[in-house]
């Protein structure tokens, strides 16, 4: 029988039915992995269009990685195409899953775990947050009765619109405010108000690799802007939001996951301008700020933005408290109304405790202390990596803050195997493929220095060194 595609709404285009509809079977696994599509002609015979129709939906979903082409055979869907969904063959219940390569890698139970980008559990003021707990259920003796608003604790609110007026010059009301249970939340909300199917997103490359998992399942069409120590090229992202009108564009300038790299001040002014420009919104994601080694990095793009372009997710959970799992999202009106009914259909607001104790721990004096403690210890952790890794002959950029070296090894490497044989040697890293929009980057991994401490980094670093020295050809491998 004949599938019907309907002529469809002036702003839907015959090609992007075909091309939901040719995505939507293999989302549902009917299509799967390296199976073999229909032929152009069998398909504009099915649907009742036109071969070119078809042909054109084909390439869109060839640019986006969700089918590939076999000379003279025909197009295949893509293994790894990350809007593929993991449908399970379970009679009862079959789910639609949607991989996190990242997490992946973090659900591996290792003991030298240089894929955390997280802070060492023994560089926090342990022993006194029992006082700050203790503080809150004497301060709201019912914190535990009651829900907090889907947009977050008032007073939390308030005191975090002045510490950023403070410092930042962002000049923000609480309503313009939401909090979240940490920015991994706050980058999904986003990208489910505001992207639907083939949506064009701008992703750094590389890039924090969940928000590629998160845009793909949204089904955005994801185009690279290279990132470098000096910043982008903007006269490249000019002609990329000029030719592509993106939605958005993810960024994360400030000690960038996985590089390290910070924005200069300059390009971040004319980013705005160009957002505004080209109507695109800027996400921008803060999660390092604080972690500096010697300068305090230059202003979010937040504090240049007087249109409304700029939305400025700010997580606290990597270096305040991870337990806590708290984060913000500013940004104007218009889009906050979008975001607080996302939330509420989420959630009914992130945990009250948690808002209450991040609200006391964080503006205490001693909080601010124990930042000034933390970036030292990080920056110790950091040369011990780069001393340890010096006779290798793999390169890195030595960043001035934040949790990761991002290393490129002499030679591409069989990422599948390094990490496979690390893992057997208790050791996981972070391949750069996976931070990598177009899954290119085979010669980089991302190595954290800021969760295992002194002797564990030694020794796993040893072991891991000499994993590499097994799989990397002996002549490439350096001296170490
Ligand atoms: C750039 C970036 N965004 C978001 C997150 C997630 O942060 P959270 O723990 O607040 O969800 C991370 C964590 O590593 C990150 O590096």
């Amino acid at each position: 029988m004949k599938k019907e595609i309907s002529s469809g709404t002036l702003s839907e285009k015959l090609f992007e039915q075909v091309y939901d509809y040719v995505l939507e079977r293999i989302r549902r696994g009917e299509w799967k992995a390296d199976e073999k599509l229909p032929s152009v002609r069998q398909l504009a015979v099915e649907l009742n269009v036109h071969r070119l129709t078809v042909f054109k939906a084909y390439q869109l979903l060839k640019q986006n990685q969700h089918v590939y082409v076999k000379d003279k055979s025909g197009y295949y869907v893509q293994s790894s195409s990350m809007l593929q969904v993991a449908r399970q063959d379970d009679p009862i219940v079959s789910a639609y899953v949607h991989k996190s390569h990242l997490s992946e890698i973090h659900q591996v139970q290792a003991a030298y775990q240089f894929s955390i980008a997280l802070l060492d559990p023994n560089l926090l003021p342990n022993l006194y947050f029992s006082e700050y707990v203790k503080k809150v259920f004497d301060l709201y003796p019912k914190v535990l009765g009651t829900y907090s608003t889907t947009q977050g604790d008032l007073e939390l609110r308030e005191a975090l619109c002045h510490y950023f007026t403070k410092h930042y010059r962002f000049f923000l009301s609480p309503s313009e405010l939401l909090i979240t249970s940490g920015s991994q939340e706050a980058i999904d909300l986003i990208a489910r108000v505001l992207i639907k199917n083939r949506d064009v997103v701008l992703l750094e490359r590389p890039t924090y690799s969940p928000a590629i998992d998160v845009f793909r399942r949204q089904g955005a069409t994801t185009i690279s802007v290279e990132i470098h120590p000096y910043g982008y090229d903007l006269e490249e992202v000019e002609r990329l939001m000029q030719q592509h009108k993106p939605r958005l564009f993810y960024l994360n300038p400030t000690f960038h996951n996985p590089t390290g790299y910070v924005v200069p001040a300059k390009q971040r002014k004319r980013l705005v301008e160009l957002a505004e420009k080209y109507h695109c919104l800027l996400v921008e994601d803060d999660p390092c700020r604080d972690i500096y080694f010697e300068e305090e990095p230059p202003l979010p793009l937040f504090s240049y933005d007087t249109a409304g372009y700029v939305i400025y997710i700010r997580s606290f959970s990597k270096y305040i408290a991870p337990g806590l799992s708290i984060a913000t999202v500013a940004c104007r009106p218009a889009c906050m109304n979008y975001l607080l009914k996302a939330k509420s259909l989420a959630d009914s607001g992130s945990p009250l405790l948690n808002q209450k104790i991040f609200l006391h721990y964080f503006f205490s004096e001693r909080m601010q202390q124990h930042l000034a403690k933390l970036r030292t210890a990080l920056a110790m952790r950091k040369e011990l990596m780069e001393a340890e890794l010096s006779g290798t002959g793999w390169e890195w950029y030595s960043p001035t803050g934040g949790f990761n070296l991002w290393i490129k090894l002499p030679v591409s490497t069989p990422m599948d195997t390094l990490l496979s044989k690390s893992i057997e040697q208790s050791i996981t890293f972070v391949p750069g493929s996976i931070c990598d929009p177009v899954r290119e980057l085979t010669t980089w991994i991302r190595m954290s220095y800021s969760f295992l401490n002194d002797q564990q980094m030694r020794e796993g670093l040893k072991r891991f060194i000499q994993v590499t020295k097994e799989i990397v050809p002996h002549d490439k491998c350096g001296s170490a």
